[in-house]
């Protein structure tokens, strides 16, 4: 195997500004997600509305800009009105989405103030599934109409007195899955959502609005789902939404590390669906992709517990090799940012989830929390193509995997560029070179680099910082030369920064 992949920094290669909203999240009333993960008053860290505060300091760290909520599958069977008012007086229900009891204790304003306090923005999604659009167009003006009407003054009785201003909605989540509540088929769903948009825009003309796309490219009937829902909603909407979540097979490693490939495809296939649409309609506007789940999933989804609140769900530890397969789906996040524009790696706590926590104890960081965090913080202005040349491994469903991935971010404010790489190799360290005499006066900072000797290392509650980036890293640039030496299985971070004359 050759042990050198090539790059190429040139301000030509660049892709487009990055919108920071790829840097998102997702909280949905879902097993250990909103209690005992945002919200848990009994926490020796709580504030006064019972939000954890270690936890608060992780997500801003995580620097996270928008974050969906309250779901999920669960918002298809949920009343937002259960949510709000006093607490003492909500209905404590049956979740049927994931079989639990739902207290509502924590709700729309609960969420709208852990937002403001988490310095994020929301996302929020309506159920169109048990519900439809009287609920919508109601929550809407609930949460976005100044006052003087029946939604509106009741929020302010409920202490709210300024409209809470939501501006980016889902219409719904997956409902093409036939495990979805009130699961449509593509012309009852689009018809739906088009009505829905309509009718949300009547009470406020400034929302941004996500229709569901498929919730995998593996679903039956994608992307056909798409073509139907789009014909239907084109000028209505002005998001799809995509969801994909991968798997590590045992013995499929080195497949399970190429996972990306399949994240990029489903992102060109909706493209060309969104803008096929788009000449069909003679339209001028162009539909950009929200791809609002995604992440790496290997815990049983099966649920067969009793009845009970928050019972633990989806939680896995997640392992080095998971960490590099989460930070190349970052890098294929941002190698579209020409159109995918908002992004929310799911689920945020617990769940899925780059946060744990436990119940009246520590919160720490998973491994697939790091790429998250560098790209957030580290991957912010325009983006820039890298034209890899890397060797390949052959794979029986990808053909040709490039062992090295990578992109690059130049941030013109604060004078860096910041490239983010992953080594997929098992085995082989491989050597980076770069021709960057474009960027020859920058001098690199730093070279982080996430690894470990057992790729099937994570961190838990008694092992926190078992695998944890560090500073180690011996990227160098001289004479407009890029070098650095990627370990086999690793999450690379190299920061450079112009040099002051
Ligand atoms: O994130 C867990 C679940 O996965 C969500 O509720 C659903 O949208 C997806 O299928």
């Amino acid at each position: 195997m050759p042990e050198t992949a090539k790059i190429t920094l040139h301000p030509e290669l660049e892709i487009a500004e990055i919108d920071p909203r790829v840097y998102g999240s997702f909280v949905e009333h879902l097993g250990r997600g909103v209690y005992e993960g945002i919200y848990e008053p009994d926490h020796p860290t709580a504030d006064e509305e019972g939000f954890r505060g270690d936890v608060l300091a992780l997500i801003k760290e995580l620097g996270l800009t928008i974050i969906r909520y309250p779901g999920g599958n669960f918002v298809s069977g949920y009343n937002w009105e259960d949510g709000v008012g006093p607490i003492e007086e909500r209905p404590r229900k049956l979740e049927l989405a994931f079989r639990a009891i739902e207290t509502n204790h924590f709700g729309l304003n609960e969420f709208m103030s852990w937002c403001k306090k988490a310095d994020t923005q929301p996302m929020y999604a309506v159920n169109l599934g048990t519900r439809g659009i009287d609920a919508a167009r109601n929550v809407v003006e609930y949460c976005n109409h100044p006052g003087g009407t029946y939604w509106s003054d009741l929020r302010i009785s409920h202490g709210v007195k300024e409209p809470h201003r939501i501006k980016t909605w889902c219409l719904g989540n997956e409902m093409d899955g036939p495990w979805q509540i009130g699961h449509k088929t593509a012309e009852e769903y689009g018809r739906l959502a088009q009505e829905t948009a309509k009718v949300m825009r009547q009470v406020d003309k400034d929302l941004e609005l996500v229709v569901c796309g498929s919730s995998g490219a593996g679903m039956p009937t994608y992307p056909e789902w798409e073509a139907t829902v789009l014909d239907h909603t084109y000028e209505e909407i002005d998001y799809v939404s995509l969801h994909s979540y991968f798997g590590h097979e045992k013995g499929q490693t080195k497949n399970f590390l190429a996972k990306s490939i399949t994240m990029d495809n489903m992102i060109k296939t909706v493209l060309a669906i969104c803008d096929y649409t788009k000449a069909k309609k003679r339209s001028k506007k162009t539909i950009n992709l929200s791809f609002d789940e995604w992440n790496v999933w290997f815990s049983d989804r099966a649920n067969k517990i009793p009845w009970s609140i928050a019972p633990a769900w989806g939680e896995q530890m997640y392992t080095l090799v998971d960490a590099v397969v989460s930070g190349s789906l970052m890098i294929t996040l941002i190698k579209h940012s020409d159109r995918v524009t908002i992004a929310c790696q799911s689920e945020l706590l617990n769940v899925i989830a780059p946060i744990m926590t436990l119940k009246g104890g520590i919160s720490w960081r998973q491994t697939i929390y790091y790429p998250l965090l560098h790209a957030s913080v580290y991957g912010r202005g325009r983006a820039l193509n890298l034209n890899i040349e890397s060797p390949v491994y052959h794979d029986n469903e990808f053909d040709a995997v490039p062992y090295i991935d990578g992109v690059a971010t130049v941030d013109d404010e604060n004078a860096t560029l910041t490239i983010f790489a992953v080594n997929r190799s098992l085995e082989e360290a491989i050597t980076l070179e770069g021709d960057a005499r474009d960027y020859a006066d920058y001098v690199v900072l730093e070279h982080i680099v996430l690894t470990a000797e057992d790729i099937m290392s994570g961190n838990t509650a008694d092992h926190p910082d078992n695998v944890v980036p560090q500073s180690i890293g011996q990227a160098s640039l001289t004479d407009g030369k890029l070098s650095a030496i990627l370990p086999r299985t690793s999450w690379n971070v190299i920061r450079l920064k112009k040099k002051k004359i």
